[in-house]
């Protein structure tokens, strides 16, 4: 069984690829959307838990920052200390900018301070991406956690990501290692802060569900007939299904919400519908399935991502969107109530859930290759 899991890993993630690719290659400007996405963020930061000496400090950047474009440019950008000190200094060079060294050295100490306080949200978005980023503001308000200077690589042996949340949150409640089964161990300092320790998914365990009656109606049984002629291996008819997908849902660029008959019959869907047509066609096929709803890496940033499980004697993760069975190990999971977590999640029960910051360690002889 565990042979035949990881081949079908390495079809359907090469396959996923593929697809990410022609999507970015469809939309020929990304720096329109870069842009854009970044001036419809969030135009303002609350500075009410400053120091005094930075608080005063906001007025200035905003008044000066704000001149030639949103101060949401700025607001949205995922640039700290370093990166900072240069890009305010380019800026200020620009002709008509109006900042001086000593204003720009102001701006500087503010703008490095806020970035090592508060989480950043959406600065470059790449096209093929705002699905996900859709779905995450759906899910949370926040856009994407940038979390390695590299690309997280989900074939690696384990993933060590360090987690650092505001002090509201309890990291630990909020990081669930599945059915106690081997995706996360910790190590807790604290309870905002926390290292999670990722390996890859071969079977989380858990108890078996009540078996499922397959029942589904209409265009969710048409679809799941199609899909799975007269195969009965439950892990086939996984396969079947997220072929089905491939072949007859168009990945929406739109957030959507609908249901999975009308997504079926819209013929296309952004990630939660896609969870939300799986979940159902699985049923209908008689295989438990559960949604789930976590954090998931793409490139260099972890986004709002729900996927799915089905039980396969063990629960497997599976999602729907990337293609990918077993789901790579960037997914991470968050506890909600709930077999059905993506009509149970509820951001607000996570106050400074927007906060949230990851950070992927990345082995330091790796970190030497060229960029
Ligand atoms: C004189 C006009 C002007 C002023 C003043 C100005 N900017 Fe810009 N900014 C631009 C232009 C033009 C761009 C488009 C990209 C470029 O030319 O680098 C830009 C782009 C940006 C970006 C997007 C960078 C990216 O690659 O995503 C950020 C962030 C930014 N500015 C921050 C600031 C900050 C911080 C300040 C205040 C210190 C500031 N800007 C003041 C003109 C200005």
């Amino acid at each position: 069984m565990r042979r035949g899991f990881s081949l079908a890993v390495s079809c359907v993630s090469v396959f996923g690829l593929l697809v990410v690719g022609s999507a970015l290659s469809q939309d020929a400007n990304e720096d329109e959307v870069r842009s854009f996405d970044a001036d419809l963020g969030v135009a303002y930061i609350d500075v009410s838990s400053y120091p005094p000496e930075q608080q005063a400090l906001y007025p200035v950047f905003a008044q000066k920052c704000s001149k030639c474009h949103t101060l949401a440019r700025p607001i949205n950008s995922s640039m700290t200390g370093d990166e900072w000190y240069g890009y305010v200094n380019r800026m200020s060079r620009k002709p008509g900018s109006g900042i001086s060294p000593k204003v720009a050295e102001e701006i500087f100490s503010f703008l490095s301070y806020d970035s090592q306080v508060r989480a950043r949200s959406a600065s470059a978005v790449d096209p093929a991406l705002v699905p996900v980023l859709a779905v995450s503001k759906e899910l949370g308000g926040v856009q994407r956690i940038a979390a390695a200077t590299r690309n997280v690589d989900p074939e690696s042996p384990e993933l060590r990501i360090r987690v650092d949340g505001d002090r509201r949150l309890d990291v630990k409640k909020l990081f669930q290692s599945d059915d106690g089964q081997k995706i996360a161990r910790w190590t807790q300092r604290e309870p905002n802060k926390a290292e999670l320790q990722v390996l890859p998914v071969e079977n989380l365990g858990g108890s078996a569900p009540k078996a499922a009656a397959a029942e589904a109606s209409g265009a969710v049984a048409d679809a799941a007939a199609e899909a799975i002629g007269n195969e009965s291996d439950p892990e086939e008819k996984v396969e079947l299904i997220l072929d089905w997908l491939d072949e007859s849902l168009e990945k929406s660029s739109w957030p959507g919400d609908q249901d999975a008959a009308a997504a079926i019959a819209a013929g296309k869907g952004d990630a939660t519908e896609f969870t939300r047509v799986f979940c159902a066609m699985a049923t209908a096929a008689g295989i438990p399935v559960r949604s789930r709803v976590g954090l998931v890496a793409q490139r260099t940033s972890f986004h709002f991502h729900p996927w799915a499980e089905v039980w396969l004697g063990g629960w497997m993760p599976v999602d729907p969107y990337f293609g990918q069975f077993p789901a790579d190990l960037t997914h991470l999971r968050l506890v909600v109530d709930g077999d059905d977590e993506l009509s149970g999640w509820d951001a607000g029960r996570y106050p400074g859930l927007d906060r949230l910051r990851l950070a992927v360690q990345i082995d330091e002889e790796e970190d030497e290759a060229p960029k």
